[in-house]
Order: C-alpha cells, then structure tokens, then sequence
C-alpha cells in the first residue's frame, strides 16, 4: 500500500528536478550579441525652456524623452556634452556602442562642427570593423544631410511644425535589414493611412534634392517621404546603403514620452511605432563588440546626474539633462 502513494510522489519529484534542471541549463547567450549597450546621446545648446531653466551661454541639454527612448530599448545612456574637450568627447564615443543626434535649431558653429566630427567617428569605426550604429531625429537628420552632400544650403524649408503625419512607403521598396525591417505588418500598413509619426521641422529635403546631390545619392537610400502642410512632399525616412545609419525626420520618442503639444500622436499604434524603432536602434547596437571595463562605465552614465521639469515652465521638452562644460580633463 505504502509504495503505491509513493509512486505518485517520486513521479513529482522527478518532474520537479527535471524543470529545475531545464532552468539550470538555459541555453548560453550569444557570444556576438553585446547584452550591455550603451548609447551616447549628444547634447544642444541652450537649455530646451528659451532660457527659463538656465540661460548661460554655455549651457546644452538633452530632453529626457531620448534618454528615456534608448532606455525602453534595453540601454544604458552616456550624455555626450558638445562643449566639451575634445579628448573628452573622444573618450566617450570608446565607451559606447552607438550614437543619436538628437532634433534642435543649432545648424552652425561649435555644435555643428562636434556634430560633424562624431559623425565622421562614426563612419571610421564601421569602416574598421566595429558594428557603430547612428540614429540621427529630425535636427540630426539635417545634419547629416548637409555633412554628407558637403552642401550647407542643400535643405529646403517645409511646413511641418507641430504636425503629425502619415509615411508612404518608397514603391518596391525592401524594409528587411531597415528600421521598419521587423515592424509588424500591419503597424506598417497603418502608417501610411494614419498619423503615427511626429513631425516638428521648418526644413527638410525632397526626394529630388536628394536625387540632385550624387554623395546624398550614394549614401542613403529613401525609405519613407511625407506630406507637408502645404502639400510639399519631403524624405521622412532614409537609410544609409553601407553603414548602420537610420535618418528620420520625424520624432519618435515624442509619442511615448512628450506631451507639450496637442498633435503628438498617443494612440497605441504611435507607442508602437516608438518602441519598434527603439527596439531596432537598440539590437544595432548590441551588434557592437566594445564593452569598457564598468568602472570606467559608471561616472559617466546619464545617472549621474538629474532631469529638470522643463514642461511647467513651458519648455519644448516635459524633461531635460542641463549640462555645463567640464572645467577640466581630470574630471573625468
Ligand atoms: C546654470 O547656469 C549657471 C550660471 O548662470 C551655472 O553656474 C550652473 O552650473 C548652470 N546649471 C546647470 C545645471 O548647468
């Protein structure tokens, strides 16, 4: 009788050690994947509230809501303040595994030059070998835009202020190895017939003005355009052809993380929208083999430091990092 209730028992028990044995056993991580990404957001000047938070002339700051987008994608995030040295400013771009430039006004001087010179880093790595990916929002996008064609003049203006908008896919187009490569289809579907995306810009780019430039030409390919409030058809999504480099004019780490102005799409199709870029941005940077040592990490991580409320003080941003340049190199 004894070993009868036994039997159930061990049968159990057995069960029970063979899942702990399974959980045991996960199978190991992907040796080529870097599980620990870190992405360097690069700050603007002034201090995203016209003055109100700081108005010293060497101020930059960086909204939170980028902060916050790299976050949602599962990184940790390194402020990387222009104003500062440029060894600095070198040593950061070592301790992360990929890059965002973030929207803005500030098309000239000090910023545009650091701008340019991360962004030549940039191509470098790739070009050595090194996965480096660049998310480049709106302002960012611009930017490369004029580095790129060498052209300072090349944009042209757009009405797309406060604007959210559809994106109409290029014909034919193949999304796969692209930002949209891993959206759900359906999601992709909706974007070209809903306003999902935000649109915050004076200037842009045609389709034929990037046609026009033969380096443009070279080195992106047009993913998605949009229409503008005049009807005026703008590149709202390009991709470039050899490197990890993703350029969208629109903004999509407002929908999850804005909410100063009322046409900033909240629908849950937008949160989607944001968290799949994030998501792919992200797995480009896991594909980076650079992982410093942590102590070297840690005193430089956006923790260090604290996020003003600029959006009750009626800023552009609910959040923003303010930044001063560092006095000197040993305080790193
Ligand atoms: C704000 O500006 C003052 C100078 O007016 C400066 O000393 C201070 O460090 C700035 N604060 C931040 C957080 O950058």
């Amino acid at each position: 009788m004894e070993t009868n209730y036994c039997i159930p028992f061990f049968t159990i028990l057995i069960q029970l050690m063979s899942t702990v044995n399974s959980q045991l056993n996960c199978p190991a991580t992907d040796p080529a994947i870097n599980y620990r990404p870190v992405i360097g957001i690069v700050s603007h000047p002034g201090d995203g509230a016209s003055g109100r938070l700081n108005s010293s002339s060497d101020v930059s700051y960086i909204a939170a809501s980028y902060v916050k987008f790299a976050e949602m994608g599962g990184a940790r995030v390194i402020p990387i303040i222009y104003t500062d040295p440029p060894e600095i400013i070198n040593q950061k771009l070592n301790l992360v595994n990929g890059i965002i430039f973030t929207g803005g006004r500030t098309k000239k001087g000090p910023y545009f030059e650091v701008v340019k010179g991360i962004f030549e880093k940039v191509l470098e790595k790739n070009d050595a070998g090194e996965h480096f990916p660049l998310l480049a929002i709106c302002l960012g996008f611009e930017l490369i835009t004029m580095i790129i064609s060498k052209d300072n003049n090349i944009l042209e203006e757009f009405s797309a202020s406060h604007q959210a908008s559809t994106v109409q896919f290029v014909e034919n187009i193949k999304l796969e190895g692209t930002v949209f490569g891993r959206f759900p289809p359906a999601l992709l579907e909706k974007m070209t017939t809903h306003c999902l995306v935000m649109q915050n810009h004076r200037f842009g780019i045609s389709p034929e003005g990037l046609q026009a430039n033969k380096d443009l030409c070279r080195f992106f390919r047009i993913l998605t355009t949009s229409v503008d409030k005049e009807t005026k058809v703008y590149v709202s999504s390009m991709q470039a052809q050899r490197y990890p480099v993703t350029a969208l004019q629109w903004h999509p780490e407002k929908a999850v993380f804005e909410w100063g102005s009322s046409q900033i799409p909240h629908t849950e199709d937008a949160i989607q929208v944001t968290q799949n870029v994030a998501n792919y941005f992200v797995s480009e940077a896991r594909k980076s083999p650079n992982k410093p040592a942590t102590n070297k990490l840690l005193d430089n991580l956006i923790y260090n430091y604290s996020p003003s409320y600029a959006g009750k003080v009626r800023g552009s941003f609910e959040e923003v990092y303010l930044f001063t340049p560092r006095p000197t190199l040993s305080s790193l």
